[in-house]
């Protein structure tokens, strides 16, 4: 596998639910068809997250095993799999709808400034407290962005005086339940993702906190375990979509999302129709009626089993997830899994834990929480744990995964990101294991936007996928670590032979990306390795500017790149 995919965009089945750099399931799908041969065999992801890569062997008729710390990752991944009859889901929506619409859609209340009807708005915005304006679709007048008039604020003091029918009890309390979960630590620091609000209700208006509490307790309601847990999943899809961490956007003034990973502050914000997108979650474009009802198109009669000998003997396709701490996970054999493709947690960019934890509240599965927060494998300050603390624990983890997998079998490890410090913690805590390395491929971003490509940090980069095999028999090899002077010289010749290979300039970006299955190739086949945190390679090379390398501007108008990276003597 040394060919670069081209990304097709997510299928229906994974644009359900939010989550933090989902993997592109065309990549993936090559990578198991190219290290598995025949149906049947067992393809693991220690790191599952959303489940891309349990879904991809499922389609290609492998059996799959998902292990995830997290009981949210492993609650969108079963939800992301599992069939369900959209016709069930069809007429389920249609109970609920004749239940709880009404009620929820006149908390919304606007007037339309043409015709005088009274008609629900689409969302309103807030700066800072203040209500600010509303947007709505008249059936008879189409579109409108205006101000707020009295009649919204009206009916908004209604909602907070506790005067609005359907949610009430005689004595004024709500009748529903909302979490209010802390945005702390059980030892009482902040998130590390936390700015100003402090616990998950204050995420929310009070409109959309008891329009939201209301849907979920007529969703708790449905009587069959599975079609509950289908509603209960398009509810968690859209509960960060209601929320104030959702800015107004003059381009898309109907819509907004979660731009951030963090619980950010966002001052101007919108406050949307939570009915409205609830309907969408459930029959809209990327909705659950619509990925289920390709999802039979796509895999047939998927069954969860329970444990590791149940999907040995079971016919295909069939997948277990695990909520485990890969490290302590004792019920996978040792040598019985026949790939291992997974996409580790990189570094401090994405909190995994933190940021789930809003939908885990929603859906009340937050048991236990703290040791998910203390054992997940991140690099987090508030937590004490730095970057030798991540190397650590990578390596724990990755000794397990070794130990899993068949001798003579490939692991996958995919990494976006762009750091090089983090990128080599990744590659010493794997290849210390005993794991043999075998390449780098890089994959270039499928759409890159000129902003992405001027961002030095962010997932936009593109994809790395480290090859590693196990050997048939345990090959003890000792690395030592290569000095500052030999890897000036190998970076250099390296990109000098990239520069003359492309026979053209080459942003820094592009060059950085190159380079790195060339070092580690060598860095192998030397038994070397880099130190623990290296200095970035652009340190490096702006030493031999003048003398090897030149730098010069970039004449090309449609280019991001201001600056273009040649050789001193092009000829
Ligand atoms: C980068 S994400 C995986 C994303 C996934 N590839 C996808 O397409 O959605 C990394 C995952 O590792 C999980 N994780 C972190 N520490 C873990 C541990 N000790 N054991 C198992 N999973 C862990 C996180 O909960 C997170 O879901
Ligand atoms: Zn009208």
């Amino acid at each position: 596998m040394d060919q670069a995919v081209p990304f097709h965009g997510h299928s229906s089945m994974y644009v359900m639910h939010k989550f933090f750099g989902r993997n592109q399931g065309r990549i993936i799908q090559e990578y198991i068809k190219y290290y598995t041969h025949k149906e049947g065999e067992i393809v693991l992801d220690p790191f599952c997250g959303s489940g891309v890569t349990i879904g991809e062997a499922l389609h290609l008729g492998r059996k799959a095993i998902g292990i995830d710390i997290n009981p949210i990752s492993i609650f969108v991944t079963r939800n992301t799999l599992l069939y369900i009859s959209h016709m069930r889901l069809l007429e389920e929506f249609k109970a609920i709808e004749a239940d709880i619409k009404v009620d929820i859609s006149n908390l919304y209340s606007t007037q339309c400034l043409k015709c005088g009807n009274v008609i629900p708005a689409t969302c309103f915005s807030w700066q800072e407290s203040k209500l600010f304006d509303r947007r709505y679709v008249c059936p008879q007048d189409g579109k409108s962005v205006e101000k707020v008039k009295s009649f919204d604020r009206d009916r908004y003091n209604e909602i907070n005086n506790h005067s609005i029918n359907g949610f009430f009890n005689s004595t004024g309390l709500l009748n529903y339940w909302f979490p209010e979960n802390p945005l702390y630590y059980s030892g009482g620091k902040a998130f590390l993702k936390k700015e100003r609000y402090d616990n998950i209700s204050d995420l929310y208006t009070y409109r959309n906190l008891i329009a939201l509490a209301k849907l979920l307790d007529r969703i708790k309601k449905i009587h069959e375990s599975d079609l509950r847990e289908s509603f209960l999943f398009a509810f968690s899809s859209l509960v960060h979509l209601a929320s104030k961490m959702t800015p107004v956007r003059p381009s898309r003034p109907f819509s907004s999302s979660w731009i951030q990973p963090s619980y950010w502050y966002c001052p101007n914000y919108m406050e949307s129709n939570v009915w409205q997108l609830f309907e969408r979650a459930v029959m809209g474009k990327q909705g659950l009626y619509r990925a289920k009802k390709d999802l039979k198109l796509k895999i047939k009669h998927v069954k969860e089993v329970d444990s590791f000998e149940e999907l040995q003997e079971a016919t295909l396709p069939s997948f277990l997830l695990l909520n485990s701490n890969i490290t302590q996970l004792e019920l996978i054999p040792q040598n019985s899994v026949d790939f291992i493709i997974t996409d580790p947690p990189y570094g401090h960019s994405i909190q995994y834990g933190e940021l789930l934890y809003l939908w885990g509240a929603w859906i009340n599965i937050l048991e236990g929480y703290n040791d998910i927060l203390r054992n997940e494998i991140i690099v987090n300050s508030r937590q004490n744990k730095d970057l030798a603390i991540y190397e650590h624990l990578l390596g724990q983890a990755f000794h397990k995964i070794y130990s899993i997998l068949k001798r003579e079998k490939y692991c996958t490890v995919t990494f976006q990101n762009p750091s090089l410090s983090i990128r080599n913690i990744l590659y010493r805590s794997v290849i210390q294991t005993g794991f043999l390395f075998e390449r780098i491929v890089y994959h270039p971003p499928a759409r890159a936007s000129a902003k992405s490509l001027l961002q030095p940090v962010g997932s936009q980069q593109g994809d790395y996928f480290f090859i590693f095999k196990k050997p048939l028999t345990e090959v003890k090899r000792i690395y030592h670590p290569i000095t500052s002077e030999e890897l000036e010289e190998w970076i250099i010749e390296i990109v000098k032979d990239i520069l003359t290979a492309e026979g053209k300039p080459l942003p820094y970006n592009q060059l950085q990306n190159q380079l790195d299955p060339f070092l580690y190739k060598k860095l192998y086949e030397s038994n070397l390795l880099l130190a623990f945190n290296p200095k970035e390679v652009k340190k490096t090379l702006m030493k031999f500017i003048g003398t090897e390398l030149s730098v010069i501007d970039n004449t090309r108008k449609d280019s991001p790149y201001e600056k273009l990276w040649w050789l001193s003597d092009g000829s």
